[in-house]
């Protein structure tokens, strides 16, 4: 099938860390490597080339890196393996802010690529099988979209969709902004023609992806023009739309409209408000107050009430008083969130927030954040129990981890739905479309029900929207 290569019947294996875009980073590396005839592997320890899709927004997985490059050292290489040294790259977050130093560090490390060349690693790989010794190449900018690149993707029917790379906010706390660098916003024509070529391809859900997606097009055409994305997209005949992540300063009511009348738009929103707490807010350089966030939310509910709303919140930033953590629970109460996403702060040298000392001891934002988790479980619960009795279109990715014999896939709202398999159907034909699930059991992490009887692939705007 394929000429040879120098990959030829090379094994690799990719890990991943971080963001969406870090794994759709993953399935472009996947999809070179593959074109080039490799074969992918689950385990490192069978694997001939390794590559680490690398996060440094927190210093947890910073860390972590560090210890897995160190212990591939003392890995042995694989059975049977052409090659006399495991060949290993660094790419990513950490790949594109260490550069050079994680060789210094790390000298059985082969090659470091960066956010901006993901398209020269399969160059930096072959100069490290050729001539041994290190292979670094970080750029400060470039042509940053690898949507030319051959793609691995996960699931056949769903594709995420950069339309915007980098972030011009600057939040205190955050490291992305120096490391991706400024916004830059992908034409427009572009984004569709990538779209149609996933629809043409039978893919049923896009997720549009940025680290701040509603500022799309600022750069570009002056002015933001994240919904007219939006309109293009749903022209495609996309069945599910979805998009990551939002900042609320500039979630315009242009967008909010979208959610009442776009048919493939999912109901469902990440929307990070971080803190509840306006002088947190300040503090952090969000820009919005708690007020303006609830005012959003409120607006999101008139136009479609059914609304899931997810949310990332950092406990403990510096300075963060008990009472500035109080409002912070009390926005998880009034807003009822399908699903946070809770982090405890972590310090980023280089950032402003870095510079600011916080005498509040560790037990004692430990003490906060496994409240607000406990709590936000309680309500996402809640939010769940909403759904008892109704019926949902549910997307099949598979059969559910824990029994085999149950489909599970996701809901409109992005729950994970299981249902036994009804009888004479695989998950293999099932896999990919759309049944109806009537919910009879609702959880804090699922829902579950039974397949309900002439579940066919819903026609257009078969929730009634
Ligand atoms: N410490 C803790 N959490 C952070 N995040 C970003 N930077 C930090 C940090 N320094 C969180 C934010 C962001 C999510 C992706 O990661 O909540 O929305
Ligand atoms: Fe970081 Fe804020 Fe940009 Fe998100 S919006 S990537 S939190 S600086």
């Amino acid at each position: 099938m394929h000429t040879h290569t120098p990959f030829t019947n090379l094994a690799f294996c990719i890990r991943t860390f971080g963001c969406q875009m870090n794994k759709h980073d993953s399935e472009r590396v996947a999809g070179m490597l593959e074109g080039l005839g490799a074969l992918p592997v689950d385990a490192i320890e069978d694997a001939d080339l390794v590559v680490f899709m690398t996060c440094c927004v927190r210093e947890a997985a910073d860390t972590r890196l560090y210890g897995q490059v160190a212990s591939l050292k003392n890995t042995p290489l694989r059975a049977g393996t052409p090659l006399s040294k495991r060949v290993v790259a660094v790419g990513g977050c950490i790949g594109q802010r260490d550069g050079q130093k994680l060789v210094d560090e790390l000298p059985h490390l082969d090659v470091v690529f960066g956010t901006h060349n993901l398209g020269s690693l399969p160059r930096l790989f072959e100069e490290a099988l050729d001539e041994g010794g290190h292979h670094v190449e970080v750029l400060d900018a470039g042509s940053s979209f690898a949507s030319e690149l051959p793609t691995a993707r996960e699931h056949a029917w769903a594709a995420w969709l950069p339309i915007a790379q980098g972030c011009n906010n600057f939040c205190s706390y955050c490291i992305v902004p120096y490391v991706r660098g400024r916004e830059k916003s992908r034409p427009l024509e572009d984004i569709v023609a990538e779209a149609e070529g996933y629809v043409a391809a039978g893919v049923k859900e896009i997720t549009l992806l940025g680290q701040n997606v509603n500022s799309y097009g600022r750069d570009l055409y002056g002015s933001p023009r994240f919904a007219a994305v939006l309109d293009a997209l749903d022209a495609t005949g996309i069945e599910r739309l979805r998009f990551a992540t939002s900042h609320p300063k500039d979630l315009t009511d242009e967008v909010i409209g979208r959610f009442g009348t776009l048919r493939s738009l999912m109901p469902a929103l990440h929307l990070p408000v971080q803190s509840g707490s306006d002088a947190v807010l300040a503090a952090m350089n969000r820009r919005y107050t708690r007020a303006h966030y609830l005012e959003l939310v409120r607006k999101l509910r008139d136009v479609l009430p059914e609304i899931a709303l997810s949310t990332d919140i950092i406990v403990g930033f510096p300075g963060e008083t008990a009472k500035d953590f109080e409002d912070t629970y009390r926005l998880v109460d009034e807003v009822g969130y399908h699903q946070v996403f809770t982090f405890i702060y972590s310090k980023r040298e280089g950032t402003p927030a870095a510079s600011v000392d916080d005498p509040t001891p560790r037990d004692v934002i430990q003490g906060r954040f496994d409240r607000l988790v406990d709590f936000v479980q309680k309500r996402a619960f809640e939010a769940n129990q909403a759904d008892l009795g109704s019926t949902v279109d549910v997307l099949v990715e598979g059969a559910s981890k824990r029994d085999a014999g149950l489909l599970a896939g996701k809901s409109p709202k992005n729950q994970t739905v299981h249902a036994p398999l009804p009888e004479g159907t695989s998950i293999e034909e099932l896999a990919g479309t759309t049944v109806r699930v009537r919910i009879d059991e609702a959880k804090t992490w699922y829902l579950a029900g039974e397949v309900a009887e002439g579940s066919e692939p819903p026609a257009e705007a078969a929730d009634g929207r």
